[in-house]
C-alpha cells in the first residue's frame, strides 16, 4: 500500500510539477510575445523615429514594464531591484543605466533587465575596431557618439523552461544610426516544440517588415551561436 501510495504521490507531484511549469513557460511565451515583439519592431522601425530621445524613453518604459510583468508572474512576492548609476558623477550628460535584478523567485531564480544611456567621444581604438567592422566611422577617433540599450536575462529555477535572453540598442555617430538586437533562449534539455514556436513567433515579427528579415537575420545568429570548439550552437 505504501509503495503504491509513493507512486501514486510521486505521479500526482510530477503532474503539477509538469502543470504549474507549463503555466510558467505560457507566461514567458505571452510575455516574449508582447514586448520582445515590441523590442524587434523598435529595433527595426526606429530609425523612423526622431531622434535617441524616443528611443531611450521607449526602452526605459520597456524596462519598467518588463520587470512588472515578469515579478507579477513570479509569483513570490519579490520584486526587482533598481540600482541607477552615472557613468560620470561630474559630468551628467556622460550618461547613466539603471541595473534590475531580481533574486530568489518562484519561477526566477535570478533575472536582470538592464538599460543604459551613454554619450561621449569615440576613441581612436574604438573608432578604428568599429571602422574595421565595416562601419563608415573616422578611423582617427574624436567624433561624438551616442548609445542606448536595454538588455536582458531571465534564467528560471526549473530546467524544463529555458533561460530567456534579449537586447536591443542603438549606436549613433556623424549623423548614422545602427540598431542591434537579438533574443535567444537556452534550454537546458531540449525541447522542439519550444524551439519551433521561438522561431516562429520571430519569423513572424520579421515578415512584418520584410520578408528578407528573417532567413538574414536567422543566418546572423546561427553563425554568431556557433561555438566552433564543440561544434554546436548555443542559445
Ligand atoms: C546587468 O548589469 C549588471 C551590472 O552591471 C551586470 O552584471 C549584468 O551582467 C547585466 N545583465 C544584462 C542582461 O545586461
Amino acid at each position: 500500500l505504501q509503495a503504491g501510495w509513493l507512486h501514486v504521490s510521486g505521479v500526482l507531484a510530477a503532474g503539477m510539477l509538469a502543470v504549474v511549469w507549463g503555466a510558467h513557460w505560457l507566461h514567458l511565451q505571452a510575455v516574449r510575445r508582447t514586448h520582445h515583439c515590441e523590442l524587434l519592431h523598435c529595433a527595426a522601425t526606429a530609425g523612423a523615429v526622431d531622434g535617441d530621445a524616443e528611443f531611450a524613453a521607449f526602452i526605459n518604459k520597456l524596462q519598467t514594464t518588463i520587470c512588472d510583468e515578469v515579478a507579477a508572474m513570479d509569483g513570490s512576492g519579490r520584486t526587482f531591484g533598481v540600482d541607477r548609476w552615472e557613468r560620470d558623477p561630474s559630468n551628467p550628460a556622460a550618461g547613466y543605466g539603471v541595473t534590475r535584478v531580481l533574486e530568489d523567485g518562484n519561477l526566477i531564480e535570478k533575472g536582470a533587465v538592464n538599460v543604459s544611456i551613454i554619450q561621449g567621444v569615440l576613441t581612436p581604438q574604438r573608432a578604428q575596431s568599429m571602422s574595421s567592422r565595416g562601419r563608415s566611422i573616422n578611423p582617427a577617433g574624436g567624433d561624438p557618439y551616442k548609445a542606448a540599450a536595454l538588455s536582458l536575462v531571465l534564467h528560471p529555477r526549473s530546467p524544463l523552461i529555458p533561460t530567456l535572453r534579449a537586447d536591443v540598442r542603438v549606436f549613433e555617430v556623424a549623423g548614422a544610426k545602427w540598431y542591434g538586437g537579438g533574443c535567444d533562449l537556452t534550454p537546458v534539455y531540449l525541447n522542439e516544440e519550444d524551439a519551433c514556436e521561438f522561431h516562429a513567433h520571430w519569423k513572424e515579427v520579421c515578415d512584418a517588415h520584410h520578408p528578407d528579415y528573417y532567413p538574414q537575420f536567422k543566418k546572423w545568429c546561427d553563425e554568431y551561436f556557433y561555438i566552433p570548439a564543440r561544434k554546436e550552437h548555443r542559445g
